[in-house]
């Protein structure tokens, strides 16, 4: 079972990352092999700062150790290391229809928000393709909104293998965990760096505690009972409190008497004790430039070992040799 995910490298990871990409794959590295990797190709199509990318990049691999990738077991690599992959895009643009993309949410939300209308962000979705099937990966584990993006691939894995011979590409499944498919931000819309309303997971104590008392909240008296359905400060703690602790914060929304300024203050313990380990490992990682390196430079050499077979077998099969 090959299990593989890409993250993009574009700026903090938020707890809406952890829970939605991060802690899954760190998760699913005890169960198959895994390929985990740096989309540094991908963030090409909505940044252009070289010095800032090299930054970020650094910044989300230490991310990855931090939160419990285990290089002995998940190999682990920037996507540009491996170059194989762009030419396996473009076997399978020559086959993608041009329908399909333009179908793809993710593309018009980006152009709508801004971002430059290229072909290379037009195309993301078959670089992605590439990503996945370079790797014969069985499993995917994204969050819901790159669940179209796997139906895509899945449409030209289809079509190539139509065109070529079944067996030319291995066909990919999404893994999508319902129950944190949507982590809420501190203004109870979907976290994201474009809301602007993002929590990260490391940082400073003090200005991270301080972000979790803007939670936007209603005005009831201290006193009273309180709503629990669509909380922002529940949804929240469920993550980070242990089942006990959360059904005691539920059944006082339930009674009144506490106010949100004492919720606040313990959703913003909950969060920090939860992080703490993975904040330790980021400081002995920090501490270690050359570890990171060596990390990413081993790994990228066992995912070019993997990507040269697949390309083997898909050149023979597309007439390439
Ligand atoms: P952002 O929306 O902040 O730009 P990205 O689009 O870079 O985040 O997402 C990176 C990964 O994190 C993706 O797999 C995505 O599904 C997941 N993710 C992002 N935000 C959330 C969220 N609020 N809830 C669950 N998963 C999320
Ligand atoms: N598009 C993904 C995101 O924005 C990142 C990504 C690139 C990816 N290639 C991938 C995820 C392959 C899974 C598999 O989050």
């Amino acid at each position: 079972m090959r299990i593989l995910t890409g993250l993009q490298p574009s700026g903090k990871l938020h707890v809406g990352n952890y829970f939605g990409a991060m802690e899954p794959a760190v998760r699913l590295q005890e169960v198959g092999e895994a390929f985990y990797f740096i989309a540094d190709y991908h963030a090409m199509t909505s940044m252009r700062d070289p010095a800032g990318l090299r930054a970020n990049v650094r910044e989300l691999a230490i991310d990855f150790l931090a939160c419990g990738l285990d290089p002995a077991r998940a190999v682990f690599f920037r996507q540009s290391a491996v170059p194989e992959v762009n030419e396996l895009a473009w076997i399978l643009s020559t086959v993608c229809p041009v329908s399909l993309l333009e179908k793809c949410h993710s593309y018009k939300d980006k152009v709508a928000k801004g971002i430059a209308a290229t072909h290379g962000l037009f195309a993301y979705p078959v670089l992605m393709a590439a990503d996945i099937l370079l790797y014969d990966s069985n499993q995917v584990p994204v969050g819901r909104d790159q669940k179209q993006h796997l139906e895509v691939t899945r449409d030209i894995a289809v079509k190539l293998n139509e065109a070529f011979g079944e067996g030319t590409v291995v066909l990919p499944e999404p893994i999508i965990r319902e129950d944190t498919a949507v982590v809420v931000g501190l203004d109870g819309q979907k976290m994201s760096k474009s809301y602007h309303n993002t929590l990260p997971i490391f940082g400073e104590e003090k200005p991270l505690k301080k972000l979790l008392m803007k939670i936007v909240t209603d005005s009831t008296p201290v006193e009273a009972p309180k709503p629990t359905a669509g909380s922002t400060i529940l949804a929240l703690y469920k993550l980070f409190a242990s089942p006990a602790a959360y059904a005691v914060m539920v059944a006082e929304h339930e009674r009144g008497g506490v106010g949100y300024g004492e919720f606040k203050k313990r959703l913003a313990e909950a969060y920090w004790d939860f992080f703490a380990p993975m904040r330790a490992r980021r400081a002995a990682v920090t501490a270690d430039p050359g570890y990171v390196d060596e990390v990413l430079e081993l790994g990228a050499a066992r995912a070019r070992e993997e990507a040269a077979k697949v390309l083997a077998r898909v050149r023979r099969a597309v007439g390439l040799t």
